[in-house]
């Protein structure tokens, strides 16, 4: 007899209101000292790092299941981020295939005291949906008109 506790492979279910995720994700957060290099400015590999935990929750809120990241490119750093700003990361699913979305990522930063806001850094990540098993398993396909086709 099946273990009730033990997790099943079978697809979460999609009711009509639990359709994909298609929004966008938002995170912020304060540059503080720990997070800069010897600039004094974000360190690129916490801006990375940040970037992937977005890119991770928007495919993650997306398909409901386990999720890696697969591939990275496109990663641009634009403009340095001061040690006493925040950055607020937007991520989005802006395609899927079979078992992999592609999220991209964008990084504004924003001054603390002033209205200040510029695009600093743009990344797209491909993250593959796993199953139990940890095998690729099929995402929903996203709607042209979400994916802003
Ligand atoms: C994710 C993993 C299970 C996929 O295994 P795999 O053998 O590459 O699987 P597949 O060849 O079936 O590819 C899976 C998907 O990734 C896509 N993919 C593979 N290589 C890719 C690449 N270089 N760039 C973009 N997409 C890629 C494939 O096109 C496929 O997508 P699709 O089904 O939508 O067409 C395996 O590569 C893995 O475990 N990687 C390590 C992940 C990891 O540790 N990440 C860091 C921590 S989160």
């Amino acid at each position: 007899m099946p273990d009730a506790a033990l997790p099943t492979s079978a697809p979460p279910a999609l009711t009509p209101h639990l359709r994909p995720f298609t929004g966008e994700t938002r995170v912020t957060h304060a540059v503080f000292p720990g997070h800069t290099n010897h600039h004094g400015t974000l360190f690129g590999g916490e801006a990375l790092s940040l970037m992937d935990s977005a890119a991770f929750i928007a495919a993650t809120r997306y398909c409901r299941r386990k999720v890696v990241t697969r591939h990275l490119d496109a990663m641009e750093f634009r403009h340095p981020i001061p040690q006493g700003s925040l950055v607020e990361l937007v991520a989005r699913v802006v395609r899927t295939g079979r078992t992999s979305m592609t999220v991209l990522v964008e990084l504004f930063r924003e001054a603390l005291y002033t209205d200040e806001r510029e695009l600093a850094c743009t990344g797209t990540f491909t993250l593959v949906a796993l199953d139990d098993q940890g095998q690729p398993v099929a995402v929903p396909a996203l709607e042209p008109r979400a994916a802003g086709r």
